[in-house]
């Protein structure tokens, strides 16, 4: 692929677009009395040993802005004491509850204030998910952009009631493998270059930022690897045309830490803030070119006036003393700060429920029914051997701290990835490296086993040691807990590892009612035993945090019915994701490239391309009743289709709209989100169990995409969760917004409605899907 990254000057103003017009008023009059030195000094991060913070910014104590503390991460935070072991992203993906989402995010956005944090670093929505193995993926929340831009908005509108969230990383930032360059100088050996063209910028990996932007996110944080050529915190099309420009972003845009590679080139490309330190501005070269001119001045105001307009926009001005919360090491004496609000902790059990998909369950298996005797198997049912987190964040380690992640201070695991994974550690109930949280406790499955038996009067037995454990002949049934970690800088090295597998098949040999947890930080292969007919249940638990053992009780045992839904698609054989099971690699070169030739056909749209049977489908899970679904409506706004031109917007608070809702805010042209009708349906359980249904909404657009070899295939574009009682029936409903109903017309530079027919598909998973219809001309 042949792709460059067009340079797009200048980089937009921030002017108080939407609500922000009392915040840029306030910070445009703080920044008139700011010095140059002081403007220069609010765009980049000091090293601060007074706190934990994981990046500090230079501040202008002078004129009142103590400067920000930026602390990992979207699930949690992370590396201290006090606080909560929040559900990671992928869990909250499979809950597709965006109710809880927003909770979760409100709890976890209240104990990073409480910290004395004033950004925290997440949610994310990039990685996507694009490859099968990616070491990340189990950071966002899903492998498809629709589901990832809404729960990452709820979650954006959680955190920001109390600190400012930083969505990441922008933008195609896909995998670990070569993320960062290699060697001195911004690399003998550059980062991996994401090459891809605009349509699959638009309609994949820009689309869930434009929905976390138009939700107000007041910081974005730009990615490691280059885009079309170019870093991406250096990268003009991306920061001052897609981010500042088209989504009309008022916030601030963070580099990744190290993650800038230049000085004035990414100043005027639109990064306004470095981390943790930065070569290339802290020698006021900014102040310095700005006098000069080789920086125009406007730009260097524009930075600080972003960083300060976003600090008055979450009233971080009322903030705590930065970083008060924050130890710098947890080993040495610190003031302990309590963060947790025992008001979340329903909240934070529900999360640990919701993920769990169960994907089989053969003759009745689940749930439990007052079992006389258990036999527990596998590492991840007990708790790791040690866990102490270490502090020890702040800046100045930083380059040391990244090439060793994950470290102590990530209880997902303290190993790093190996050929076969280290997985034998205990259970796992959050992944590695930076998005990784501090539980304050785990309740393990096994203490939850336990507990159970109690009152049961059950007798269990346990080996989680053995690969071929001996089976107690009388067990009613076998539970076997196994793992699939992940983390920050290491893609998986495969999607299932022999050695778990062997446990499961070894005790399925001796136990013909063996039921599977496994707790995935991404998609896991199951089919090395999945048809073995003692299998007669599989659940991906995924990363429940603190609450892994308990929630996973509560499903076991039937009090709750399983409500979680795959997130992504579980392949039969790795093969089957094609050039999407593994990373890019360099082959020797020192400039490595990564064509996303697929567009925007990953996941499940690439099964469907490709008319590839998965194992279990994009959407599926089951519970532990059946739903009837009736009913199809389609109320679809005539006016808008066939054929609405939607023009976007590309300079200050003008656009060369022609369309009469020519209203702009955060997020771009504000009619991409107005409604264009709503799809509904009738759904009855017929079991006997209440449960909660997952409904959801594909479309497929009739309009061709630019690449002939990636046919459109149908997309989500809504879901919804419901409980219903058994015999109840209820109507939901689906709200189609424009932006859900158009194409990305690369030569228009616009987003169009096609004329044509829409087909509609309403059901339970991509393939499952009972309703169907169809709208437009
Ligand atoms: C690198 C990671 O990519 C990013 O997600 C994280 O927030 C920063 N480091 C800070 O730890």
């Amino acid at each position: 692929m042949n792709y460059t990254s067009p340079i797009t000057y200048p980089s937009p103003q921030g002017y108080g677009a939407g609500n922000w017009s009392a915040s840029y008023v306030k910070a445009q009059t703080l920044v008139a009395n700011m010095s140059l030195e002081e403007m220069n000094n609010v765009t980049l991060g000091v090293p601060d040993p007074s706190n934990g913070c994981v990046g500090v910014s230079g501040g202008a104590p002078r004129l009142g802005f103590p400067g920000l503390c930026l602390h990992d991460a979207g699930n949690g935070v992370r590396n201290t004491d006090g606080v909560s072991g929040f559900a990671s992203g992928l869990h909250i993906g499979a809950s597709w509850n965006a109710t809880l989402a927003y909770e979760r995010a409100l709890y976890m956005g209240a104990e990073f204030k409480r910290k004395g944090v004033n950004v925290a670093l997440g949610p994310v929505v990039g990685p996507i998910g694009r490859i099968a193995e990616g070491g990340r993926n189990w950071e966002g929340f899903a492998a498809d952009p629709f589901l990832n831009g809404m729960l990452g908005a709820q979650s954006v509108l959680g955190l920001q009631e109390s600190v400012i969230a930083s969505v990441k990383h922008f933008v195609a930032y896909e995998q670990e493998t070569n993320r960062n360059p290699i060697g001195n100088n911004g690399g003998t050996i550059l980062s991996t270059s994401a090459n891809l063209d605009d349509e699959t910028m638009h309609e994949l990996y820009l689309w869930p930022f434009q929905d976390l932007v138009q939700a107000g996110a007041g910081c974005v944080m730009c990615s490691y690897n280059r885009i079309n050529g170019t870093y991406a915190c250096e990268n003009s099309k991306a920061i001052n045309g897609l981010l500042k420009g088209e989504l009309n972003f008022q916030g601030f845009v963070v580099s990744d830490w190290v993650g800038q590679h230049s000085g004035i080139p990414s100043a005027n490309a639109g990064l306004d803030m470095a981390m943790p330190t930065t070569s290339y501005w802290n020698e006021r070269q900014l102040e310095n070119a700005a006098n000069s001119g080789a920086l125009n001045k406007t730009r260097l105001i524009d930075m600080a006036t972003r960083v300060i307009a976003t600090w008055y926009q979450f009233g971080q001005d009322q903030a705590l003393p930065l970083g008060a919360g924050m130890p710098v090491n947890l080993l040495l004496p610190h003031n302990y700060t309590e963060a947790k609000d025992p008001a979340s902790r329903p909240s934070l059990l529900q999360q640990a429920v919701e993920g769990h998909v169960l994907v089989k369950n053969t003759n009745n298996a689940l749930p439990l029914q007052s079992p006389k005797v258990l036999s527990v198997f596998g590492y991840d049912a007990i708790q790791q051997a040690s866990y102490v987190p270490d502090g020890n964040l702040f800046p100045q380690n930083w380059e040391a701290v990244t090439l060793q992640m994950p470290q102590l201070a990530d209880i997902g695991s303290n190993e790093p990835m190996q050929n076969p994974p280290a997985t034998m550690n205990g259970t796992l109930v959050v992944g590695g490296g930076s998005g990784s949280n501090t539980p304050p406790y785990i309740s393990t499955p096994f203490d939850a086993i336990q507990a159970r038996a109690y009152h049961n009067g059950t007798a269990v037995f346990f080996d989680f040691a053995s690969t071929d454990p001996a089976v107690v002949a009388s067990s009613n049934a076998c539970l076997v807990f196994i793992n699939e970690y992940s983390s920050e800088v290491w893609d998986r090295p495969g999607l299932a590892d022999q050695d778990s597998d062997a446990l499961v098949s070894n005790v399925a040999s001796h136990c013909n009612n063996t039921i599977v947890v496994v707790h995935n930080a991404g998609a896991r292969l199951v089919d090395a035993w999945i048809d073995n007919p003692n299998v007669t249940a599989v659940m991906f638990a995924h990363l429940p945090g603190q609450d892994a053992g308990r929630a996973l009780a509560q499903i076991l045992y039937g009090d709750v019915s399983p409500s979680g839904r795959l997130p992504y698609t579980v392949a039969k054989q790795a093969s089957d994701y094609g050039n999407l099971l593994s990373a890019c690699q360099a082959h020797g070169s020192s400039s490595p490239q990564c064509d996303f030739t697929e567009g925007s056909n990953i996941d499940y749209r690439a099964f469907l391309a490709r008319n590839i049977t998965p194992r279990y489908e994009f959407g599926f899970g089951l519970t532990f009743t059946t739903f009837d679904y009736a009913d199809l409506q389609i109320n679809i706004n005539a006016t808008a289709t066939p054929e609405d031109t939607l023009f976007p917007v590309y300079t200050n608070g003008t656009t060369n709209s022609n369309h009469n809702n020519t209203a702009i805010g955060p997020g771009g042209l504000q009619s991409l989100f107005e409604s264009v009708g709503t799809i509904s349906a009738r759904i009855t359980n017929t079991g006997n169990v209440s449960a909660a249904e997952v409904a959801q909404l594909y479309i497929q657009i009739p309009s061709p995409t630019t690449n002939s070899s990636n046919p459109r295939t149908r997309v989500l574009r809504g879901f919804e969760k419901i409980m219903i009682e058994p015999k109840q029936t209820k109507r939901v409903g689906f709200n189609l917004r424009m932006k859900d109903v158009s194409y990305w017309n690369v030569t228009r530079q616009a987003w169009i409605v096609p004329g044509g027919r829409f087909e509609v598909g309403v059901g339970k998973s991509v393939l499952d899907l009972p309703l169907t219809g169809s709208f437009g001309t």
